[in-house]
């Protein structure tokens, strides 16, 4: 058993005197390739990881949600009756999931519980959205709704639009729903159909923490979206997904330098997720290492969404010789890079990475070897 499923449990049966009737989980998620492409209506390429948010919990007979996190000490409570915002906090991200639950007609019972997470806070792992799908796991056990992936997906988007005011697409909660261990997940972002993809065998997934943080709600992301909305008005389609480098490059000298720059990023993202699918079904790693890296200087060069320290961490990873490639993931402006290396050498790549990273910067990072995980699930 986890050991945060442990401590979980452990602490329900002290605070309400009983062991948690029900048990709840949602992952976070590393993006392999495909970023800033989900709301474009692009392709991602992400897997749900073993860092998760967990809630036991029991149900309630009346209107009150009564939470306790563990993870801030902090108990908390509210009226499914009298849903109104508060300052963002995490229960900010329970609150408005519920809300989300309730416009989509869904009828909610209340419960109370206990709450832990070992996602790391702002690091680009989803820990939000792994929040706002552990909080809909919760109700749906509870409350017996059909639980219908994509519907509680778009669900946890608009929790992050409208209620706690993020622009952010859909990748990020897709992902933690619909997950399943020892894959990846192609999802296109249009259609929201996903195709599972096996990880190259005699490989390990590298998540490289940079220990510096950014601030999602801040204007650099919505500027992204924005600056993309504009190219894709210009070419007169319903978003850059329906764009192809030829259309891009016969059109380069009309487009204004930052936004032809934006769209490159974008449009030759997507054709590199496609490639990378293609190169996990056949097994094979160095090319989808080269994609990671082509990805990398893509949001570094065109996108401008990388940073010192990810470069830094980025340039370790690849200098050593199990690294098949490396990238940023995620938002950007800090947080993770994730790396694609030889199994049998991921843990002498960590310490060299760690090692060189802070001889570079001085900043010490995280690193974890992660494993594809399952989705949301009640356990
Ligand atoms: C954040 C958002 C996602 C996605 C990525 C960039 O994680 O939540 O929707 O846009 O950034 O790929």
């Amino acid at each position: 058993m986890d050991k945060i499923q442990q401590v979980v449990i452990d602490t329900f049966t002290d605070h309400f005197g009983e062991a948690p009737a029900l048990l709840v989980r949602a992952p976070g998620r590393v993006n392999l390739i495909g970023e800033h492409t989900d709301y474009n209506d692009g392709f991602v390429l992400p897997l749900a990881i073993n860092r998760t948010v967990w809630i036991a919990l029991r149900p309630r007979e009346d209107d009150r949600v009564r939470v306790y996190l563990m993870d801030f000490q902090q108990e908390v409570d509210f009226s499914l009756d009298q849903l109104e915002k508060g300052p963002s906090n995490p229960l900010e991200y329970i609150k408005g999931m519920a809300w989300a639950l309730e416009s989509a007609g869904l009828n909610l019972k209340a419960w109370e519980g206990v709450l832990k997470s070992d996602v790391p806070i702002g690091a680009g792992l989803s820990s939000s959205a792994a929040l706002e799908m552990a909080t809909a796991r919760a109700f749906h056990a509870v409350s017996g709704f059909v639980w219908n992936k994509a519907q509680i997906a778009k669900l946890g988007q608009k929790t992050e639009n409208q209620w706690i005011g993020v622009k952010s697409g859909i990748m990020d909660q897709m992902i933690s729903v619909s997950g399943q261990a020892g894959y990846a997940l192609l999802i296109d972002c249009r259609s929201l159909e996903t195709e599972l993809v096996p990880l190259p065998t005699d490989t390990a997934v590298v998540i490289l923490d940079t220990s510096t943080r950014r601030g999602l709600v801040g204007g650099a992301y919505n500027e992204r979206r924005a600056q993309c909305e504009e190219a894709a008005r210009f070419f007169r389609v319903k978003a850059l997904r329906d764009v192809n480098l030829d259309q891009l490059e016969a059109h380069m000298d009309q487009l204004e330098p930052l936004t032809r720059r934006r769209a490159r990023h974008v449009v030759s993202e997507n054709e590199r997720t496609l490639a990378a699918r293609d190169a996990m079904k056949a097994n094979d790693p160095s090319k989808l290492g080269r994609l990671m890296n082509d990805s990398h200087d893509s949001l570094r060069d065109d996108f401008e969404v990388s940073t010192d320290a990810l470069n830094a961490i980025v340039e370790c990873a690849r200098g050593h010789w199990a690294c098949y490639g490396a990238r940023m993931t995620g938002a950007g402006f800090g947080g993770c890079a994730v790396a694609l290396v030889k199994a049998n050498g991921a843990t002498d790549f960590a310490q060299q990475v760690a090692e060189c990273y802070r001889t570079a910067t001085g900043h010490t990072a995280q690193i974890y070897i992660t494993s594809a995980a399952e989705g949301a699930s009640t356990v």
